[in-house]
């Protein structure tokens, strides 16, 4: 029998976080890079925000939401409504805490970069929050975990997934086999070649990887065989999206499992500084490890930024950002920004990073920025490079390509600065990533 803790007030936080957390202040408006003023634009009170947002039937302003087959509207109101009494149960709260710390390795630290931040040499300091420390190697073990324990709950046997540079997959193969469930991950051709270690790493986990040869062979026809997949089995299934998208409630449900990041991240910076960074950034891929942190601070006088992946040029193909090329549109059951023609299909996309090539980007994402909280900037694929050698060389960590876009733009922004600090997600670490670096891009 599942017991009802609280009825709402900052349940995730209680339930999620692994120390406690103080209360949030108000938030006054503060220039970002582009002088727009954050919050201001449609005067969004961000103390009752995550009341709010999403609706109760997902929708993130005008976007997010749930376009279903017919067959699947009630397979998501049951993992809606699941979710909903779960997330407030004793047993499920422990179960979490305790899987957060003893097995994942959470709190995560926080550390000043401070050979990088000299080599930037302006005086901004450069501090990162180490989720390449999380067990597998990245933050997607945030969310698998949250939604293997759902799974569990539910009664479901098998975990579905796509996944782009493997984390994700591995995260999940990890959580299937922590909770003794099946495990299958679809996974485009071309990412398998590139992340062979994180294959290997599913494959030995005990997870069925599926590969896609069809269109680019990328993030975006892996999203589409694992829906296919799940469409054949959602009795006994549930698809674990990989990032905040999706439909209802997969942005919600992934947004609060990751806020853990923000959450921790928030109370360390102020127990090592005694302030809040002068600036937050994160990459963006479909947006889960942006989201995780920017949640911690949302409420708080922070720009946050999100960093896109520009690519190798700003032409069709040879880029994934759809924030800055983008329009709203429809795409794997939610409404979000999407790199589309005029006739609504979908456009080809590039990343150096497998994990930001995808064409769309969560709904709350695009929510934010309408209303200006959030400014979405970008790292091309060589700026990610030199990033990835930079912090490897001065500081000793070998990022992920995905979050060398972050540290890229958080670099650059340091140099724009004279003084202050900047907080950047290590979204994960880059064992997955050393062969296809020193093959394509020797130093
Ligand atoms: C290390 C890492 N960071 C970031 C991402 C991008 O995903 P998201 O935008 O959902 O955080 C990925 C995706 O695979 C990843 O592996």
């Amino acid at each position: 029998m599942i017991r009802i803790v609280t009825k709402f007030s900052f349940h995730i936080k209680e339930a999620l976080s692994t120390i406690d957390c103080q209360p949030i202040k108000g938030c006054s408006a503060i220039p970002l890079r582009s002088g727009k003023r954050y919050g201001t634009i449609l005067s969004m009170d961000y103390r009752i925000y995550f009341r709010n947002y999403p609706t109760p039937s997902g929708e993130f302003g005008p976007y997010g939401g749930a376009y279903l087959p017919p067959e699947l509207e009630q397979v998501f109101t049951d993992i809606t409504l699941s979710y909903k009494t779960i997330c407030h149960s004793a047993q499920f709260i422990t179960e979490l805490r305790r899987i957060r710390k003893e097995f994942q390795g959470r709190p995560t630290p926080v550390y000043h970069c401070q050979r990088l931040s000299q080599i930037v040499g302006s005086g901004c300091q450069i501090y990162l929050k180490r989720e390449d420390l999380n067990h597998t190697g990245a933050h997607k073990i945030n969310h698998c975990m949250g939604e293997g324990l759902l799974a569990k709950y539910m009664g479901k046997k098998l975990l579905i997934a796509e996944t782009g540079a493997g984390q994700h997959g591995v995260a999940l193969a990890t959580a299937a086999a922590h909770f003794g469930l099946e495990c299958e991950i679809h996974m485009g051709e071309l990412d398998i070649a590139k992340e062979a270690p994180n294959v290997t790493r599913m494959k030995i986990l005990g997870a069925k990887v599926v590969p896609v040869t069809v269109g680019q062979k990328t993030l975006k026809e892996a999203v589409d065989s694992a829906f296919e997949s799940y469409l054949k089995q959602y009795h006994d299934a549930i698809y674990c999206i990989g990032s905040v998208v999706g439909p209802h409630p997969f942005p919600m449900m992934v947004r609060d499992f990751q806020m853990i990041v923000g959450l921790e991240a928030r109370e360390q910076f102020l127990d090592m500084t005694g302030n809040l960074p002068d600036a937050v950034c994160a990459c963006v891929g479909g947006g889960s490890n942006a989201m995780g942190i920017f949640c911690g601070f949302l409420n708080d006088p922070v720009p946050l930024y999100g960093v896109e992946p520009l690519g190798k040029g700003k032409h069709v193909g040879e880029h994934a950002a759809t924030m800055t090329y983008g329009t709203p549109g429809i795409l794997h059951g939610f409404k979000s920004y999407l790199l589309q023609e005029d006739d609504g299909s979908i456009m080809p996309v590039h990343s150096i990073a497998s994990g930001l090539d995808y064409p769309g980007v969560g709904p709350e994402h695009a929510w934010l920025r309408d209303n200006g909280r959030v400014e979405y900037v970008g790292a091309n694929d060589s700026d990610a490079v030199n990033a990835f050698y930079d912090l490897s060389r001065y500081e000793g960590i070998i990022p992920a390509l995905e979050s060398a876009h972050a540290i890229a733009f958080g670099m650059k922004l340091a140099k724009e600065r004279d003084s202050g600090t900047i907080l950047i997600n290590c979204s994960g670490r880059g064992d997955k990533d050393i062969d296809y670096v020193i093959a394509n891009y020797p130093r």
